[in-house]
């Protein structure tokens, strides 16, 4: 499991989900799992119409002891199935990560920022 959801999420993250849960309302996100067992290792909470023209994802994460066994790829993948556009919030050190899936800056990443945004539309 991830160790805290400070690790997943950034701080509009985690102000959006502690405004979900005060009014217990979670519909239009969906959580992609990927599990081994009855353990989680593996999760994306995306959205519908938070972007005009792009499906969200708000955070994904790979429990630390499963990264780099194809479970993060597994969990884009299945979302683009479905979400052919996608945006989000990259944090630096997954540039690489998401890159790998196909994904493009949108605009340059700024050198003193540890965030850019991110897309991915399949055709
Ligand atoms: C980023 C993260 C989701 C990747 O998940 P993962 O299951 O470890 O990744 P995968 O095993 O599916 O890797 C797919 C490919 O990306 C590469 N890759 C994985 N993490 C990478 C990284 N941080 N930088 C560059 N490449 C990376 C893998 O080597 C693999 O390459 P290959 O196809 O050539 O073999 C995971 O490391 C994680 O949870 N990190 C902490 C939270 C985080 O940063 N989330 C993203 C926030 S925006």
């Amino acid at each position: 499991m991830p160790s805290s959801l400070t690790e997943i999420c950034g701080y509009e993250e985690l102000t959006l989900l502690d405004a979900m849960m005060k009014r217990n309302d979670f519909s239009g996100y969906t959580a992609y799992v990927a599990k081994d067992g009855e353990r989680v290792v593996g999760i994306a909470v995306i959205q519908d119409g938070y972007y005009p023209a792009f499906t969200k994802i708000w955070c994904l994460e790979v429990a630390k002891d499963y990264q780099n066994r194809g479970i993060g790829r597994n969990i884009v993948e299945s979302v683009l199935r479905e979400h052919p556009a996608i945006k989000l919030v990259a944090k630096r050190d997954a540039f690489g990560f998401y890159q790998k899936m196909g994904f493009t800056f949108e605009g340059e990443p700024h050198p003193k920022s540890n965030v850019c945004y991110m897309v991915r539309v399949l055709h």
